[in-house]
């Protein structure tokens, strides 16, 4: 049988095999954590930012700079078990506390997870720095298999219950209602509630101006930026 490629599955044994999709999306992934700061200015960070309470959202964070840290370790042969030691943290933190980060997500500096159960943010989301996210939160791809995931600016305040679903872009200071699902990008400083979410409060014209101009950036026109939310009912 190959050496290697998917056919090869065939030949791990069980215990390999149950991670074996992990093990291909972790190869060749960049350490994602902010940089700038070392891994423990970040846990330090992390702490400061969860009132220096060692919360389950605080833990799920740190394992997940943990995991991303392990990324740069070289060579692979201390990196291998470092993985395996991430892992068993990480089903640990879900299994215990509900709140499931994938490695591959990126999540900011100062990020607050309120509480916890029932909070997913999928690989490839990213989440910007003083972002907070509460219980029942889902960030995640729209469909099984898409390839893009929301990515939310800094300072986003997430209801709980929210859901944020596929190629979304929130913008800085939005906040997400309760039990919205988000399935539109949101403007920066807007607040969006309900399903499916609609702006209900638009920010001070500062923020609008922002957001033109990263707007006007933007300049492979893959994404429509005119047209923000589907139902838009602003006051
Ligand atoms: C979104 C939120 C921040 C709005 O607070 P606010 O700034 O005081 O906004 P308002 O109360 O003026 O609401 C504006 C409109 O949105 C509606 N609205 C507010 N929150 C809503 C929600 N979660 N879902 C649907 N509609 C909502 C209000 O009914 C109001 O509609 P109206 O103008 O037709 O009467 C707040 O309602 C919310 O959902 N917070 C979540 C906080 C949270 O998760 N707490 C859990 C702590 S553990």
């Amino acid at each position: 049988m190959s050496g290697h490629g998917i056919g090869a599955t065939d030949t791990l044994p069980a215990m390999v095999r149950v991670q074996r999709p992990d093990a291909f999306r972790w190869r060749g992934l960049a350490n994602q954590n902010p940089g700038g700061l070392s891994f423990w200015e970040l846990i330090r960070e992390d702490f400061g930012a969860h009132g220096r309470v060692p919360t389950p959202g605080f833990r799920a964070i740190a394992v997940h700079r943990f995991g991303n840290w392990c990324k740069g370790v070289h060579p692979r042969v201390l990196r291998s078990p470092l993985d395996l030691l991430y892992r068993w943290m990480q089903r640990r933190v879900v299994r215990r506390h509900g709140i499931q980060l994938e490695y591959a997500a990126e999540i900011g500096r100062r990020v607050v997870i309120d509480h916890q159960n029932g909070i997913l943010v999928q690989s490839l989301s990213r989440i910007g720095d003083g972002c907070r996210l509460r219980h029942n939160v889902t960030i995640g791809r729209r469909r099984s298999g898409d390839a893009t995931c929301p990515v939310l600016g800094s300072n986003v305040d997430v209801g709980v219950g929210a859901v944020i679903l596929g190629e979304v872009h929130v913008g800085d200071d939005a906040v997400i209602g309760a039990n919205a699902v988000v399935v539109e990008d949101v403007p920066s400083g807007a607040l969006a509630v309900g399903i499916p979410a609609r702006i209900v409060r638009r920010a001070a014209p500062d923020h609008d101006a922002v957001r033109a101009e990263s707007c006007a950036a933007t300049t492979d026109g893959s994404r429509d930026d005119s047209g923000e939310l589907a139902v838009v009912d602003v006051r």
